[in-house]
């Protein structure tokens, strides 16, 4: 059935739109709302016995894979490596048997993930794919898949697919960290009320629009652009860059915020605006003097935070972004939605074609 773009300019707008719908809509499948529990589907193996996991995937759902990293290091302290999946299969790491392999794909049809996929099976890794086309080929390969429930994604440019993977990773998380026995009721309770709480924080991201905009004309105006966070955020970052390159085809690179004066810090002038995406929480003020650093070399800061962080960072940042804030846990969802907006509104100064970007394809099914 072909979508329509229901009043919006382009299905990008359209599908930016539905992030907290998507959201909502991905978390029903895996929470039972009256214990506040996350159920996974019947999975044929053990959770408790994986000894690793290795997560691949390409482009946007590769980043959102580094965030699950994050997470499921962090929380569930299962040891995990990551690579797009035009790397691992060439880097062909010796893996255990029975390992979690982890794919990610809004297509299910990327051929360099199809071919991490079968690469990972034929060395003995229960696969689980995160797949928002259910019917495709990964889907038909692999051991389980979770789904996210983000509907068609027409524009080039993955958006809501995104957040509704990383709201599966999030309860895979959660499993796991259960499973390993590092999760209690109540510290379940607190992370799934969390998630819960997204759909309606994600609708307040929208009342920020005109700030987001304003940000865009110094965006609009630069030839080159650095994206920086710290942590889960340093994803983010990537995924911001990501969508700057691809759909306003204005140079981007992201670093970690802590890396910056390791390198990109050279470029730093006031003709290369540095965008940062810093939450209050336990990195914030690493991540502060890493900006104050780029200040002093005459960089334009334009900074996504929240509520808590904003007083601080209006200090030293031309624009200052805040979305609400919420549990660091959820952060990284949260705060992908306004730097993907950025993007957007910045095709709209530069006039460029945002559905469908030059040389780029929605599934890339050539390796
Ligand atoms: C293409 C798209 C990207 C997408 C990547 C992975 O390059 O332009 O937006 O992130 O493929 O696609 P997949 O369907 O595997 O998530």
């Amino acid at each position: 059935a072909s979508v329509g773009k229901d009043g919006y300019r382009h299905y990008m707008e359209k599908e930016l739109h539905e992030h907290p719908v998507v959201i909502g809509q991905t978390l029903q499948r895996l929470i039972d709302p009256a214990t506040r529990r996350v159920v996974m589907p019947e999975l044929p193996f053990d959770l408790a016995a994986i000894p690793r996991a290795v997560v691949t995937a390409c482009g946007s759902a590769f980043y959102a894979g580094m965030i699950g990293r994050y997470w499921i290091e962090q929380y569930a302290r299962l040891p995990v490596d990551i690579d797009v999946a035009s790397e691992m299969r060439y880097r062909n790491p010796p893996l255990a048997q029975g390992g979690l392999g982890l794919l990610i794909s809004q297509s299910g049809e990327t051929a360099d993930t199809l071919a991490a996929l079968r690469g990972m099976r034929a060395v003995g890794q229960h696969i689980v794919s995160v797949l928002n086309v259910e019917q495709s080929t990964m889907a038909r390969e692999s051991d389980a898949v979770l789904g996210t429930v983000a509907g068609p994604e027409i524009s080039v440019a993955s958006t809501k697919a995104f957040t509704a993977q990383l709201s599966v990773l999030a309860c895979l998380t959660i499993a796991l960290a259960r499973a390993r026995g590092l999760m209690d009721g109540a510290m379940e309770e607190a992370m799934v009320t969390a998630l819960l709480d997204l759909p309606s924080k994600a609708t307040e991201v929208f009342e920020r629009h005109d700030e987001i905009r304003r940000m865009a004309t110094i965006v609009a105006e630069a030839r080159d652009v650095l994206y920086l966070g710290r942590g889960a955020m340093f994803p983010v970052a990537l995924e911001g860059a990501l969508k700057l390159k691809e759909i306003t085809y204005i140079h981007a690179e992201a670093y970690a915020a802590g890396e910056m004066k390791h390198g990109p810090i050279s470029l730093i002038d006031s003709s290369v605006p540095v965008v940062a995406t810093v939450p209050s929480g336990p990195l914030f003020d690493k991540t502060l003097s890493n900006l104050q650093e780029a200040r002093a070399r005459g960089g334009r800061l334009l900074v996504f935070t929240d509520m808590e962080g904003a007083p601080r960072l209006r200090e030293i940042a031309e624009c200052v972004v805040a979305i609400p804030t919420v549990d660091e846990f959820v952060a990284p969802i949260l705060q992908t939605i306004p730097v993907q907006i950025l993007a957007y509104e910045v095709a709209l100064l530069k006039g460029t074609d945002v559905d469908q970007p030059r040389n780029l394809a929605k599934s890339v099914t050539v390796e």
